[in-house]
């Protein structure tokens, strides 16, 4: 249990990416966010120390830190205002982007990960703590992750900037791409006890699809959940019947954020929501840590999909660049004829592609299917 590294999460809210931690087995040190009702979840929920601090104030949030033993510092600074980002309307929040990067570069622990959506990237906050970060003596390698390749049964991409102190900028793009599976996962396929087929989640604009059905991934679940409105008129792309649905219930929200079933949330609806659509899903967050951990070690990612590379490898020849414009291939035909039927199970889609498609033929088989 030695070699675990230590982890600091700050701007922690309910504990998504601390849950996260603990599902890599990796180790909690701390947990750190300025909102009560976040507190009182995290608390209830894990077993690790959590302070209720303002994390704007740096140098009262680096003496706190100080006192704790940690490798890795992680956070998701709020990202509400970047959805404006470019247009040079950035608020007091964006600049806690910029407080993370200064309380990293003082405390130097040895790796420091940095989540948030996109189109942060664009952002002069974003910018500015990049490069902080380099001028701290950190080497970054940025990703993009879609939570959905990584046992997430939700579309959702989020941006990671990973740092490692004292060492050269580094890509770790291929030990992410080898973790990927190789279709995106449904919410039935996660869930298959659940009792719903299709359910309404609103919208960002009504020129979306808002009824979606169990046999796809969800869309991104987001901070606001509200029931359909009387005068919801059927969007072109729905495909199932939709006069009946409802919205999901929180438990379920929760659950398809990859929150373990047994996370007890406490508060009123409107907050329990706000805090499981903030959190970076558990199992994404899983796989980000997880990585860390190789690259900490030096050790390449060995697992179910990169054993699936192996075989093609060997079985086919294929070469690592075949090998990923396969799964391209692959994921597109799966996504035409997802669109086309929402409601066949994932394994029938997967045998129907497969009857066209050799290497689907090889997964099946390699899955032992
Ligand atoms: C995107 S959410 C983080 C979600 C979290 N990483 C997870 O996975 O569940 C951003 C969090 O930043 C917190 N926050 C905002 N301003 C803060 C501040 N000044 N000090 C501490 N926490 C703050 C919010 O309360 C919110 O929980």
């Amino acid at each position: 249990m030695e070699d675990r590294l230590k982890y600091i999460d700050l701007f922690a809210g309910a504990g998504g990416f601390s849950q996260g931690i603990k599902y890599a087995n990796a180790e909690v040190a701390l947990g750190v966010d300025n909102w009560g009702i976040a507190a009182k979840n995290y608390r209830n929920n894990f077993e690790n120390i959590f302070l209720q601090e303002n994390i704007g104030s740096v140098s009262n949030i680096v003496s706190l830190i100080s006192d704790y033993d940690f490798d890795v510092i992680v956070g998701g600074p709020p990202c509400q205002d970047f959805s404006s980002a470019g247009k040079g309307v950035e608020g007091e929040r964006a600049n806690l982007t910029l407080e993370f990067s200064k309380i990293v570069s003082i405390l130097k622990p040895k790796y420091f990960i940095m989540e948030n959506v996109p189109n942060a990237r664009k952002s002069n906050s974003y910018q500015k703590a990049k490069k902080n970060f380099l001028e701290g003596g950190y080497g970054v390698t940025e990703t993009i992750l879609d939570a959905n390749y990584y046992g997430v049964p939700q579309r959702r991409k989020r941006l990671f900037l990973i740092g490692a102190l004292n060492q050269p900028d580094f890509d770790i793009s291929e030990n992410f791409e080898m973790r990927q599976t190789i279709f995106p996962l449904t919410v039935k396929e996660y869930m298959p006890d659940i009792s719903l087929t299709d359910y309404y989640l609103h919208p960002r604009s009504y020129e979306r699809r808002g009824v979606f059905s169990v046999y796809e991934p969800s869309p991104t679940i987001r901070g606001v959940n509200r029931p359909k409105p009387k005068t919801y008129v059927q969007h072109i792309g729905n495909t199932n019947k939709d006069d009946e649905v409802v919205s999901l219930s929180y438990d379920l929200r929760s659950r398809i954020q990859t929150f373990p079933k047994e996370y007890h949330w406490v508060g009123n609806i409107s907050e329990i929501e706000q805090m499981i659509g903030n959190a970076v899903p558990p199992l994404l967050a899983k796989a980000v840590v997880e990585t860390i951990s190789n690259h900490s070690k030096k050790e390449p990612y060995v697992g179910e999909e990169y054993e699936f590379y192996k075989f093609l490898q060997k079985q086919k020849g294929l070469t690592k660049d075949e090998y990923k414009s396969t799964i391209k291939e692959l994921r597109k035909s799966y996504r035409y004829l997802r669109n086309k039927n929402r409601s066949t199970s994932q394994s029938q889609l997967i045998k129907s592609i497969g009857l066209e498609n050799t290497i689907v033929n090889d997964y099946l088989e390699f899955k032992g299917n």
